[in-house]
């Protein structure tokens, strides 16, 4: 469900609100009087002001009693009011109003770790909701905090998608809020899009994404959605070249691991296969309503990884987009099957100045990495750089892993250009071997992949994240594409 907390920026905190929330250290005299002095109250709780910290304090409001909630912010930067706004909206859980004396400095950021903290989603009416109304109190913030909104909108949708049961949620499916998303286009951009059906897949040669769809009785979709800059024809018109990159995104609805079946612990989560195709279709929406300087193509490879009698086998040999053949030994490694259709339509259709993938590719990253960073393999120095830079500011923090060359020779194969997996155990290294299967598949492009199996879901509900998908990557791409 998107962000259900209505939001209003207001000059001045509302004098008799309820529930009031304000950085410590502020001049409270003129908006409530405390039963006690700040400095020695704060004292007397050892507060520190560290980002995240809380102070609570009953004070009087007419008969009734209502709180003020001191909160730290810590060193002020953006990570830091990231926290703290997620603690002052998880502490107004399940009431009517909050108003926020916002603090200095980066106040989308707060405003975005307060939404986002607030998201919730469930199917059904049990459960407290989120705080219903949040008043952000600051002289001119209003563009602040429509950006923050704008940026946990676009991250809520990601999780949205993800977290929706696979009942609901097959490629055809995807397909429609995908279209739907870019309709609710904004000012900012022209945007436009293009849906391949299992038919056009077929004569379009797209090997991969149909091998992995045709188990299932939901079949496979590859969806692209394009965005380019509102001032694009004048710019054209100069002369001015406009840059390209292009976006791919895993969008498998299941995985069930096909005929290679998951363990059931190990296939439950997997409705949030597709997280990497929902933050491109986040990330294109955000586009519109952001706007960014560059053209922008969004592909995403939907398909069902399913069980059944019509499924691929260990040991079939398919043919992906562009004619190169693989040896598919493992059906759960399915995800790259279909990023490698895409990636190799981009390079021999698009043209891009560059491309980055975002997959829920290998559980093997969540092993090295763990759930707090997510893995950037690229091709290209530079783009590391942006992006992990990008992921330093956004607060969804990057590892640059390697694409070893001396691992190539694991996907060797006797019979196929390649195979999908290591047949052996000489290499290991599992999530490197896999971005070097979608390696192959780049041209000479700058490339970077994004491997987002470990952080992609959260076990609980802590600081922005809610237990469920995360929708990482959104927040890391718009700051590289929109970002000043
Ligand atoms: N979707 C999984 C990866 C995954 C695992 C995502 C855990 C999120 C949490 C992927 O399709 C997969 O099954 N990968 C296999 C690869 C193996 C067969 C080489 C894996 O990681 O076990
Ligand atoms: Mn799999
Ligand atoms: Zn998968």
């Amino acid at each position: 469900m998107p962000i259900q907390t209505s939001i209003t920026t207001v000059a001045q905190a509302s004098a008799d609100a309820a529930l009031l929330a304000v950085p410590f250290g502020e001049d409270l005299a003129p908006r409530v009087e405390l039963p006690v002095p700040a400095a020695p109250l704060l004292e007397h709780y050892q507060a520190k002001g560290e980002a995240g910290e809380i102070v609570e304090v009953p004070v009087a409001r007419g008969d009734a009693v209502g709180r003020v909630l001191l909160y730290g912010v810590g060193d002020g930067s953006a990570t830091a009011l990231r926290k703290a706004g997620a603690a002052v909206a998880r502490r107004a859980k399940g009431r009517d109003a909050l108003s926020v004396v916002l603090p200095e400095g980066a106040r989308a950021a707060f405003v975005e770790g307060a939404l986002l903290a607030a998201y919730t989603f469930r199917i059904g009416e049990s459960g407290s909701g989120p705080v219903a109304a949040i008043e952000f109190a600051s002289e001119d913030a209003e563009a602040e905090v429509a950006r923050g909104q704008a940026i946990a909108g676009a991250v809520a949708l990601a999780r949205d998608l993800a977290n929706t049961p696979s009942s609901e949620k097959n490629p055809e499916w995807l397909a429609e809020r995908a279209l739907e998303q870019l309709a609710e286009d904004g000012p900012q951009g022209r945007t436009s899009a293009r849906v391949w059906d299992e038919d056009a897949l077929r004569s379009g040669g797209f090997g991969g994404i149909l091998a992995v769809g045709q188990g299932s009785v939901s079949p496979p979709r590859l969806i692209q959605l394009s965005y380019e800059p509102a001032d694009a024809p004048e710019r054209r018109a100069r002369g001015e070249r406009i840059g390209h990159y292009v976006l791919v995104g895993k969008g498998i609805t299941y995985d069930t691991g096909g005929l290679s079946l998951k363990p059931t612990d190990n296939m439950k989560f997997m409705k949030t296969d597709m997280a990497g195709g929902a933050v491109v279709i986040a990330v294109l929406g955000a586009l519109a309503r952001l706007g960014a300087p560059v053209r922008v193509t969004g592909l995403i490879a939907a398909a069902e990884n399913s069980f059944s009698g019509s499924a691929q086998r260990p040991g079939d040999v398919i043919t992906q987009y562009g004619g190169r053949t693989v040896e598919v030994l493992n059906t759960d490694a399915e995800g790259r099957l279909v990023m490698a259709d895409a990636l190799a339509y981009a390079d021999a259709e698009l043209d891009p100045d560059l491309m980055v993938d975002i997959a829920t590719l290998t559980g093997a990253i969540g092993i090295a990495l763990g759930k707090g960073l997510g893995a950037v393999f690229a091709s290209d120095d530079e783009l590391a750089a942006r992006l992990n830079e990008a992921g330093e500011a956004s607060g969804e923090r990057l590892w640059r892993m390697p694409l070893i060359d001396d691992y190539a020779p694991a996907l060797e194969s006797a019979v196929a250009d390649l195979a999908n997996i290591e047949a052996g155990s000489a290499y290991g290294a599992g999530s490197i071997t896999a971005a070097l299967f979608l390696r192959e598949f780049t041209g000479k492009r700058p490339w970077a992949h994004l491997d987002i199996a470990g952080v992609g879901r959260s076990t609980a509900d802590e600081g922005l994240l809610t237990k469920g998908a995360t929708g990482f990557g959104v927040r890391l791409l718009l700051e590289w594409l929109t970002g000043r």
